[in-house]
């Protein structure tokens, strides 16, 4: 490979331009004595429960556990259906199965890789129980719809989060709609720790007691249990977390203002550029294109020192070994979701991207088109 010239990732140089606050938060972290599930932690939950305009956030372990606690808590298990996306990132769907549910998957929309609200209504079916949007490459799904019918046939909303914290519809917002919003902290995400970490995020203050209560060992009170698991988040993650989160809304300002260079740049080369709803805050956790020679961009770029990622080259359907003997249903076809997989490329998009790193990837795929003939 070459040398690197344009990186994937932004989070080294967004440690060192807040290296002095991260570096004293987590030794006052350290000299504390406190590590787990302390008042960093309690901070930080009513931090982002704020930042969501909700009541409630519940710091925990992962993503995934986020999503699947909530199916836990709401005795979502065997025998019952969760409609969801096979264009997403493995977890959404692993979060149903390790619940012992069934994931349905529907299409997507071609436009914005978001999940077709057209189609969630004919794949439900007696054994329905939830629906799971997902906020893909940082944009909104079109929540009103999915909420009416949500509502019509009596199912719950998590809204997977993972990607589009600080995203907004054109007239709602992430979590006003759904029953409960999962979010993820890794540090390729818009809000990132230095490990694992997630959130529950719901107005719903029941089930923000049972998510408490299952992420760690079944209990609320010292001494008294019943079957939960171990699903804390880390002081040292609050404290990072509680820092970052005064940033999100201008890091995704910067996001925002690359991804316009982006579009400006590339527009009218080969590549199909990402569809930002009218009026949806588009956040772009990810900036994915579309190309017909998806794998020749990327070894190009790649040339170049530019590093370009999938996101996600293989539906979950189309993993290996799927469904692994466990249930699953597919509804209807799932030919955009399959050619999106065939086709995207996500380009580098972080706050900490310059414009001079965006102009030299712009110049770098228009170089490409060129020696293609096009
Ligand atoms: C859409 C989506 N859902 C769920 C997850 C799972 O989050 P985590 O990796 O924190 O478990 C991720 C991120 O990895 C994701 O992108």
């Amino acid at each position: 490979m070459a040398e690197v010239k344009v990186g994937f990732y932004g989070h080294v140089r967004q440690y060192h331009n807040l290296q002095k606050e991260i570096d004293g938060a987590i030794h006052g972290v350290l000299e504390s004595g406190t590590y787990v599930l302390g008042p960093k932690v309690k901070q930080f939950e009513q931090e982002l429960a704020a930042y969501c305009h909700a009541k409630e956030a519940v710091g925990v372990n992962s993503g995934t556990d986020a999503l699947w606690l909530v199916l836990i808590a709401w005795g979502i298990g065997p025998g019952d259906e969760v409609i969801t996306t096979s264009n997403t990132f493995f977890a959404t769907a692993e979060a149903i199965w390790l619940a012992g549910a069934t994931p349905v998957f529907v299409d997507i929309d071609p436009k914005t890789c978001n999940l077709d609200v057209n189609l969630i209504e004919a794949a439900i079916s007696p054994r329905t129980k939830a629906i799971i949007p997902v906020h893909l490459y940082g944009q909104a799904a079109k929540m009103r719809q999915v909420a009416a019918i949500a509502k019509a046939h009596k199912l719950r909303i998590i809204e997977d989060n993972a990607q589009a914290l600080g995203a907004r519809g054109d007239d709602f917002a992430i979590g006003e709609f759904g029953d409960a919003v999962a979010t993820s902290f890794i540090i390729q995400k818009n809000l990132g720790c230095f490990g694992d970490g997630g959130a529950v995020v719901t107005n719903d203050s029941d089930l923000a007691t049972q998510v408490r209560k299952l992420r760690g060992h079944g209990s609320l009170k010292r001494s008294h249990h019943s079957i939960g698991y171990n699903s804390r988040l880390d002081e040292l993650h609050g404290a990072v977390l509680s820092i970052k989160l005064k940033h999100l809304d201008e890091w995704n300002d910067l996001r925002r203002a690359r991804a316009q260079e982006f579009d400006a740049g590339l527009a009218g080369t080969s590549v199909t550029l990402p569809t930002a709803l009218p009026g949806y805050r588009h956040v772009y956790h990810l900036y994915v294109v579309e190309t017909d020679d998806r794998d020749g961009l990327q070894t190009y770029l790649q040339a170049q020192g530019i590093v370009a990622l999938t996101h996600y080259p293989i539906a979950i359907h189309q993993q290996e070994g799927y469904p692994w003997g466990r249930d699953a249903r597919i509804s209807g076809s799932l030919q955009h979701t399959e050619k999106s997989a065939a086709c995207v490329l996500s380009l580098p998009m972080y706050p900490e991207l310059t414009s001079e790193e965006v102009k030299y990837t712009v110049e770098a795929i228009r170089a490409w088109d060129k020696a293609r003939g096009k």
